[in-house]
Order: structure tokens, then sequence, then C-alpha cells
């Protein structure tokens, strides 16, 4: 079974994804961890982030993989904490913008998302990924919510800074964050992480019972 949790940063899809798939047994595949893993890469390698073939190229030359525990690598570098530095957050939008990179990043996502039953969120799984996913869930909050959840994750960059970023990033990728037509809709705002889970977990078995 696949579930799809898409959404705009700081709705709380990683925290849900990752507690949904342990409470179900399922795998977990963080996409936007691969959209930031390729920044790295092409920041490391000095390349301009305006190229699409050569960005395209990179990925196809560097697949992402993850470790048992979540671990990201690319090029043969844990870069787990590297990308989720504020410049990365800053950077990532202009990267998984090209056509050339997405096309990339889709095939290897499906290649991951197929095997078993696994939880997979990023912003256009349900809609492009995997669109025959059993479960499709799409997470929003308020604005105000997202980037305080975010300054907990960065303590570094301020409250005005980090709104901004967020501003920008949700202007950048608002073409990839439709929800799918069949997603369930859960605004975050008012509620604790067990309860999106809880509520996600009735959902898939609710599906689940309909379709037996
Ligand atoms: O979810 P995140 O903040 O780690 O995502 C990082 C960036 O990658 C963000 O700008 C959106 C983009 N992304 C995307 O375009 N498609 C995905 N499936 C996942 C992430």
């Amino acid at each position: 079974m696949i579930v799809t949790i898409d959404g705009p940063a700081g709705a709380g899809k990683s925290t849900v994804a990752r507690k949904l798939a342990e409470r179900l047994g399922f795998s977990y595949l963080d996409t936007g961890a691969m959209y930031r893993a390729l920044t790295w890469l092409a920041m490391r390698e000095g390349l301009p982030l305006g190229e699409s073939d050569a960005l395209g190229d990179l990925a196809r030359r560097n697949p992402v993989t993850f470790d048992e525990v979540g671990r990201v690598f690319i090029s043969n570098t844990d870069v787990t904490s590297a990308i989720r530095h504020s410049r990365i957050d800053r950077m990532v939008p202009v990267v998984a913008r090209h056509h050339e990179v997405r096309e990339v990043m889709r095939e290897r996502q499906r290649e991951l998302g197929h095997q078993g039953n696994v939880v997979i969120e990023g912003r256009d799984i349900g809609t492009v990924v995997a669109p025959d996913a059993e479960v499709k869930v799409y997470l929003h909050a308020d604005p105000e919510i997202r980037a305080a959840r975010r300054q907990a994750e960065r303590p570094d960059i301020g409250g005005d800074a980090l709104a901004t970023d967020l501003r920008i990033r949700d202007a950048s990728d608002r073409v990839r964050m439709q929800p799918a037509e069949d997603a369930a809709l859960i605004d975050t705002t008012d509620l604790e992480v067990d309860d999106v889970v809880s509520r996600i977990e009735e959902l898939i078995r609710s599906r689940s019972l309909a379709t037996s």
C-alpha cells in the first residue's frame, strides 16, 4: 500500500509521515530530502543553479540513497544534517523548479516507492509520482503556525526572516502544491501530531474496508 502525504513546508508532513510509518510498520520516503541533497551537491560542485540540463545530468549520475535509519546520502557523502541548513532551504526551490531535475527525481521516487508498504511525503506525490496511491493526504496549516514550527527547527534564523523565506518558498512551490482531487485535506493548525496520525490511520482503515 502507498500512502502519500503532500503539503507546504511547516504543515507537519515529516513528523506526521515518520510517525505514521512507524506505527504502521511501513517504510518512509522523504522526497524533499532528495531535492535538498541534489541542491547540496550542485552547490558543492559550483554548478550554476539555473542550468537545467547540467542539473538533470548531475541528478542522474548521483542517485540519492537512504539507509535503514533514514540517513541521506549523495555522491558517497552523508548529507543528513547539511541539507537542513537555511542556505539549502533558500536554494532548493530553484533546483526543484527544473523539469529535467523533476523527471529524474520522480522516476527514482517511483522506484523507491514501489518496494512494499510505504508512506511518501512531498509536494506532488499524490498528483504525479503516485497518482494510484490507495490513500492520499494533503496537510495544510495557517502561515503563522507553519513559520513558528519552522522556527523551532531553525533556531539560527530570526522569525521575520523565516516567515519571509517561507513566503518566497511557497510562491515558488505553488504550482506543485495542489492537492490531488482524491486527497483528504487535514488542517493541522490546532492539532497535535498524534491526532493527525490517528486521523490518517482511521482513513486507511476505512479505505481498506471499502476495498476488501
Ligand atoms: O519538504 P521539504 O521542505 O524538505 O522540501 C524541500 C524542497 O523541495 C521544497 O522547496 C519543495 C521541493 N519539493 C518538491 O518540489 N517536490 C517534492 N516532491 C518534494 C519537495
